[in-house]
């Protein structure tokens, strides 16, 4: 007889006893972390993410009596709602946000309890938002047998974002959480939603580190370039600036920064178009690079701490490239190492990093 895993156990068994019944469904999804084609989503340009071991677990059940019930783990903190009222902001919200938005797209959905659990660091740049909105999504579909497939999942899911946790977010990370897989890169266009898995090139995996520094103020910076994005292509004459492909006279002729932020786009869409074409491990890495100094010089979102995390990837021998990931502000860094040799290269670097002041940590 084969028994579930002890984690499992034990979870279903708390299940039970934070809500009096067992789970009736359970899913998860994972965090994604983006390789090449950053703030270019919502400008619908193109990407590429991968997806992170770390994964968000959720398991649910219908409550039968008007109430929804969600408890993190993590925070050890349960949220208690009835229909007609709104979670306070949190990791509730965005679960709420996710029914919501299956109910404006015509599903039926009853009043649950669920019990959340994750491993997605939060706050890094590695998706852990998108990670929750899948997962959930995932849970109610098997738990109400939804016909919605996995693209459907992941447009939900950023609708629920930008609706209920107020970040005017691409589609980048759900498609990643919820298409993507560890060992290939989503070459996905996000104006299209056309995708192809890629692999890693050859002789080179990613590795991730946290620069120990939060995101501040991301989420008003980060509405603030992508209105800053809507405006530059307005001015030149373009639905989005995916449409433009040389940061030419016209782009030069944008009033600062908008021309900054034009050219940032234009550029990163052209390094993950070159990147899929098959590009060696070394060619990667200099577009990661390349990236990295127009997320910093020309779309401006990157911090000291990242700059010097970086430089030190950057400068390591067994480094092909590093760029910080994600939206900026803090968080995280990825690079681009050769294979089998990440043992050696996160503690070197975080030491260096170290000796530099800075408190650094593995999340990949
Ligand atoms: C955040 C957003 C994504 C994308 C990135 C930047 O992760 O959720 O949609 O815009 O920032 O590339």
């Amino acid at each position: 007889m084969s028994r579930a895993p002890s984690s499992q156990r034990l979870s279903a068994s708390h299940f039970q006893r934070l809500f009096g019944r067992p789970p009736e469904a359970a899913a998860e999804a994972p965090g994604r972390v983006n390789l090449l084609g950053e703030h270019t989503d919502y400008n619908e340009g193109f990407v590429l993410p991968t997806t992170i071991p770390q994964l968000t677990r959720i398991e649910l059940a219908r409550s039968g009596d008007g109430h929804y019930r969600y408890y993190s783990a993590n925070l050890d903190q349960l949220v208690t709602y009835r229909d007609g009222e709104e979670p306070p902001p949190g990791f509730a919200r965005y679960v709420y946000g996710c029914i919501q938005m299956l109910r404006e797209t015509g599903f039926q959905v009853e009043p649950c309890t669920c019990r959340i659990n994750s491993d997605v660091p939060i706050g890094a740049g590695l998706s852990s938002s998108a990670a929750l909105e899948v997962a959930a999504l995932r849970g109610l579909r098997a738990l109400f047998r939804l016909a919605i497939d996995d693209v459907a999942i992941a447009k939900i899911a950023q609708q629920a974002e930008i609706r209920y946790a107020g970040v005017h977010c691409g589609i980048m990370d759900q498609m990643a959480a919820s298409l993507g897989d560890a060992r290939h890169m989503l070459f996905l266009d996000t104006r299209t939603l056309e995708r192809r898995l890629v692999p890693f090139p050859d002789g080179a995996e990613a590795i991730v580190l946290d620069s120990g520094v939060p995101r501040k103020l991301s989420d008003s910076a980060y509405n603030l370039r992508r209105r800053e994005c809507e405006e530059a292509a307005q001015r030149l004459g373009v639905p989005a600036l995916r449409d433009i492909q040389e940061a030419g006279d016209a782009v030069k002729a944008l009033p600062p920064p908008l021309d900054r932020r034009a050219r940032h786009v234009i550029t990163e869409d052209r390094r993950v178009l070159e990147a899929v074409r098959g590009v060696s491990a070394p060619e990667f890495g200099e577009l990661m690079n390349a990236s990295h100094a127009s997320l910093r010089d020309d779309f401006e979102v990157s911090v000291p701490a990242l700059d010097v995390l970086v430089g030190i990837l950057q400068a390591h021998p067994w480094v092909f490239g590093a760029r910080l990931t994600g939206a900026g502000f803090g968080g995280a860094c990825v690079a681009l190492i050769a294979q089998g040799m990440g043992a050696s290269v996160k503690p070197q670097v975080l030491a260096a990093y170290a000796d530099l002041g800075y408190r650094g940590a593995v999340l990949v």
